[in-house]
This record gives C-alpha cells, sequence and structure tokens, in this order.
C-alpha cells in the first residue's frame, strides 16, 4: 500500500500574521513528492491561513472544533464556520485538549461525529501516558480511545479520517518515541482497525506525534506503517518545519 506522507503542523497557542506569512511565503515555493502537508493554526488565523498557503498540496486545518452545529457557546467555533472559511481539516482529541480541558473519549466521539457529519477530515489523536506504558497498558489504552469513536461512528467514517499516535511521554518533551516504538504501535493501531475492515485500515494515514523534527523524521517516515507525523514545536520554525516537508 502506497500511502502519501502527510506533514501536519499543530501550532498550539502560538504563531501570529508573520509566522502565516514567513511560513507560506517558504512552503508555497516547494515541490512536494507525494506529499500532504497540513497546517493547523489557532482559530483566529484559519481564514488568513487558507488565503496565504496557496500551493494545492498545503491544506489548513484547525485545532478542535465543538461538537454541536450552533448556538449559545461562548468563545467555542463550529465545523460550520470551518466549512465556511474553507477549512478542511480539524485536529480532534489531542491529548492537550483531553487533559487541560477535560474532554472524554466520549466527548471526542461526539466530536468526530460532527466533524464527519459537515465533511471535514478527521486528524483523531489518541497515546499514553508514561505510566500506562510502563505498567504494560498501552493497548488496551489505545484500543479505549478507537473504540470510542468506532462506536459512535463506525469503521466506515475512518475513510474520511487520519489517526494520529501521539505518546504523551514524547509530546514537548524533546525526547521522541524510537521508530521501532513507533512503528511497533502504528502496526498494533492499524490491525485494531483491520479487525473491522482490512480495506480501511490498509488506507487509513497513521501519524506519528511527539517531538518530531528534522533530525528524526526521516526514520520516522521510513517506517511501514507510520504515513508522515504532527508536529508542534518544530512546526512553529520555518527552516526547520520546511526540512521536514522535503524530508523522503
Ligand atoms: P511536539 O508536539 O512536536 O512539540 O512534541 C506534537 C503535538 O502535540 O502534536
Amino acid at each position: 500500500m502506497n500511502r502519501k506522507i502527510i506533514v501536519a503542523a499543530n501550532w498550539k497557542m502560538n504563531g501570529d500574521t508573520q509566522l502565516i506569512n514567513d511560513m507560506s511565503a517558504a512552503l508555497n515555493q516547494l515541490t512536494y513528492k507525494n506529499k500532504q502537508v497540513i497546517v493547523c493554526p489557532a482559530a483566529p488565523y484559519l481564514s488568513q491561513a487558507v488565503s496565504a498557503f496557496s500551493h494545492p498540496d498545503i491544506a489548513v486545518g484547525a485545532q478542535t472544533i465543538n461538537d454541536r452545529e450552533s448556538g449559545a457557546y461562548t468563545g467555542e467555533i463550529s465545523a460550520l464556520m470551518l466549512n465556511d472559511l474553507n477549512v478542511q481539516y480539524t485536529i480532534l482529541g489531542h491529548s492537550e485538549r483531553r487533559t487541560h480541558f477535560g474532554e472524554s473519549s466520549a466527548l471526542v466521539a461526539d466530536k468526530v461525529a460532527e466533524a464527519l457529519d459537515k465533511n471535514l477530515t478527521v486528524i483523531l489523536c489518541v497515546g499514553e501516558t508514561l505510566a500506562q506504558r510502563e505498567q504494560g497498558e498501552t493497548e488496551a489504552y489505545l484500543t479505549s480511545q478507537l473504540q470510542a469513536v468506532l462506536d459512535k461512528v463506525g469503521i466506515k467514517a475512518f475513510e474520511q479520517m487520519i489517526v494520529a499516535y501521539e505518546p504523551l511521554w514524547a509530546i514537548g518533551t524533546g525526547v521522541s518515541a524510537s521508530a521501532a516504538v513507533a512503528q511497533e504501535t502504528h502496526e498494533f493501531i492499524r490491525g485494531y482497525l483491520a479487525s473491522y475492515d482490512e480495506t480501511i485500515a490498509n488506507r487509513i494515514s497513521i501519524l506519528y506525534g511527539g517531538s518530531v523534527n528534522a533530525g528524526n523524521c526521516q526514520e520516522l517516515f521510513s517506517q511501514t506503517d507510520i504515513d508522515g507525523a504532527l508536529i508542534g514545536g518544530a512546526s512553529l520554525k520555518v527552516e526547520e518545519f520546511k526540512n521536514i516537508c522535503l524530508a523522503e
């Protein structure tokens, strides 16, 4: 299965108009070989990003949405708003949303359903803590995160989804999972989805996230079941992110 490499930038609560200008100027002029780039800036910058990233291989994504269509939910953004702005992707279930904003797997599943209903492509994040890995609970925990979404939207819906495996112990720590550990976990995730539908499991892109940089991306991308990366810190540096986008 020849899956495209996806390089997705998660700017989190960082970045400004200057970064959008600088990043788009750098990325718009590159030639991407069988690659999709997705830039996910903070919500106030989505509109500007859609205009600025004009290259056909670069799309824009949000970092979360509300699970409701509209209404009195101060501060929230909806899938419909993303449709209106021509934003095609949204990250959902990032561990920072789960940890700092109390998003349960059930709520993440509701958000996935709403995003898919509005034809967005979802980047669904899953990942275990260090304690869970040390106690041998990684597979059970990843399964429970995936299961909540499978129960809500069904395996067919995964045709419109990307999975990002992001171990919490690797996010923002400067210590990436080794390529071998990441590959083994991606293989498990793909195998779990294959127990529902082998064709969908073979087609779906599974990204790795957690301290990916220009130095380690190549080895990660060369693993059988790693189809790209979701990148935080290194996606805020123009030269570094450009090099990740160019990695084979
Ligand atoms: P990091 O973040 O690349 O800074 O580790 C990844 C993420 O949280 O998506």
